[in-house]
């Protein structure tokens, strides 16, 4: 039987590391810390000047922005878990704070800080995206957590399959 798989490797967010950006105001990045470009798999560089949903991972349902955006658009903190995909198409999941940068009285920028997420909650979060990504567009995706000895045993059913 050939059986073959896609493997998503996780990437686990350092404790007291703090992991930074800004964007403009159309979501464009200006400023990213060496943290964010380390755990995202990017140069700083290759950063700086792109859209933020470059590390946008497709498992993030749509609404979860569509909420981001009119909460800091309205001058409130946007909080909430976001899993984000890395350039060699890994994953990390962070706890993120978005919010407004003002200078002058004037909003010019957007800042968000990020902090790890608690692997219980990741499952949790995982799952909840998912079902959200279901009601939004009429997809779903199985996504399976395992002990690597279990893989062996799962390959004999045809479910690892492309
Ligand atoms: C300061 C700031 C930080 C953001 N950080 C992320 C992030 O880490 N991951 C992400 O997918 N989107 C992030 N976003 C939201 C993106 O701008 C974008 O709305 C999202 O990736 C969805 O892409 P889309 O709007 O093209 O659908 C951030 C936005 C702002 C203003």
């Amino acid at each position: 039987m050939d059986t073959s798989f896609d493997m998503f490797i996780e990437t686990e967010v350092p404790e007291n590391e703090l992991i930074i950006s800004r964007t403009d105001l159309n979501g464009v990045i200006t400023y990213v810390n060496e943290t964010f470009a380390h755990i995202s798999g990017y140069e700083p560089e290759e950063l700086i000047g792109k859209p933020h949903s470059i590390i946008r991972h497709p498992d993030m349902p749509r609404s979860a922005f569509a909420d981001l955006w009119e909460t800091i658009r309205s001058g409130k903190t946007w909080e909430g878990y976001v899993k984000n995909l890395r350039k060699d198409k890994g994953y990390y999941w962070v706890y993120a704070r978005i919010s407004q940068v003002i200078k002058d009285g004037k909003v010019v920028e957007y800042k968000s800080l990020r902090e790890p997420v608690p692997r219980e909650k990741r499952i949790e979060m995982q799952n909840l995206y998912d079902r959200m990504r279901a009601e939004e567009e009429g997809t779903s995706r199985v996504v399976l957590y395992t002990k690597n000895e279990n893989l062996e045993e799962l390959k004999k059913y045809d479910l690892l399959s492309k």
